[in-house]
């Protein structure tokens, strides 16, 4: 067999492997194979010293030229191979345009959350300002400047939580028990802190979490809101506190709810009274939800004691206020008649994406 034909059967076998190359790999082997340092037509390339002279050009050109083409030949297949994957893929990743589209759900306020602003743009309404205070509190905002004994229960540790001492490395850690510092029970320590601010006229409210050691369960949470207001001003009169609560609780709840004080004790303000509304459930009746008795407490209210604008500096003489303090949960309960508190904390998306 001549050189000519050993180059042409080289090309052929090239041509051949190509066909049945199915990867780079593949393609790699073949080129290696024909071109590489020890491949067919490089061993072919130097035997051409063997040729006699006269053919030596023609046969030079042949295999230059079989070089060439087994090049290109393997760039050829190299495209259609990715050509090839590139098809697979899209087919096998297929977009479906008739499966309906992803739909972004987007959130809502927190239930609790729109009662709170609800009831700060009711109070807005009437010229009041909106307040901020600390969770935790000191003892003396939270209870003492509030006029509470020393021995008032509410103070006891199984009533508060108080906060723990973390002593200095090596030294024991002790729970202070009844300690100076604490989680606020009541946002009722932000009056305090505003009178101590600001000079009357003062119409605030300020809404805020508090903290109880309470077990949870239909009726309390052991962490809730509430929303305290404080009216201190010249001439103020039980009748602008129960004008002012009833304005808020028409507001809130609709004309046909009712609404009724009852007489209470709190050691900050005197006289004081809680406010119950009418049991939407039973409309009166009296239910589970409402204890039997046809109404729920929503806010606890009063003038303000005299000891406690003592505390602050401010001329009872001169001055009088009123108190207020509301249970946003229990609001909220009222409002939809939520049977049980618990569902406010449990963020099942199927309760709270109906408000
Ligand atoms: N702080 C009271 C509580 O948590 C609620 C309250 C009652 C607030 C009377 C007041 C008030 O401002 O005057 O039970």
């Amino acid at each position: 067999m001549s050189m000519s034909d050993d180059l042409k059967a080289i090309e052929e076998r090239v041509q051949e492997g190509l066909g049945s190359a199915t990867s780079l790999a593949d393609l790699e082997r073949i080129r290696v194979a024909a071109l590489g340092k020890k491949g067919s037509v490089t061993a072919l390339m130097h035997m051409m010293g063997k040729v006699p002279p006269e053919e030596r050009p023609a046969m030079g050109k042949l295999a230059n030229a079989v070089r060439a083409n087994v090049d290109a030949a393997i760039k050829e297949r190299k495209v259609q191979l990715a050509k090839e994957a590139l098809e697979r893929r899209i087919a096998s990743e297929a977009v479906d345009v008739t499966l309906p589209g992803r739909r972004l759900s987007p959130g809502t306020q927190h239930l609790i959350n729109q009662i709170r602003e609800e009831a700060e743009d009711i109070f807005c309404g009437l010229g009041y300002t909106v307040e901020d205070g600390p969770f935790v509190e000191t003892t003396y905002y939270n209870f003492t400047a509030l006029n509470a004994p020393e021995d008032h229960p509410s103070r006891s540790a199984k009533d508060t939580f108080y906060v723990v001492d973390n002593a200095p490395e090596g030294k024991e850690a002790h729970v202070l028990g009844e300690s100076d510092v604490l989680l606020r029970t009541q946002t009722s320590g932000v009056q305090v802190h505003v009178m101590e601010e600001k000079k009357p006229p003062i119409y605030m409210v300020c809404p805020g979490t508090v903290f109880r050691p309470d077990t949870p369960d239909a009726n309390h949470l052991p962490q809730f809101t509430q929303m305290e207001g404080l009216v201190v001003d010249e001439g103020i009169t039980f009748g602008d506190l129960k004008g002012t609560l009833d304005y808020f609780t028409r507001e809130m709840f609709g004309k046909d709810r009712a609404t009724r004080y009852r007489p209470h004790f709190f050691p900050f303000t005197e006289p004081s009274c809680e406010v119950d509304v009418s049991c939407g459930v039973c409309h009166g009746k009296g239910c589970r939800f409402c204890k039997g008795t046809g109404w729920l407490e929503i806010l606890g209210c009063g003038m303000v004691d005299p000891n406690v604008f003592g505390y602050v500096g401010i001329d009872p003489e001169k001055y009088s206020g009123f108190a207020f303090g509301i249970g946003l949960e229990r609001v909220a309960a009222l409002r939809y008649d939520l049977p049980d508190l618990r569902m406010l904390m449990t963020g099942d998306m199927r309760f709270l994406k109906q408000f």
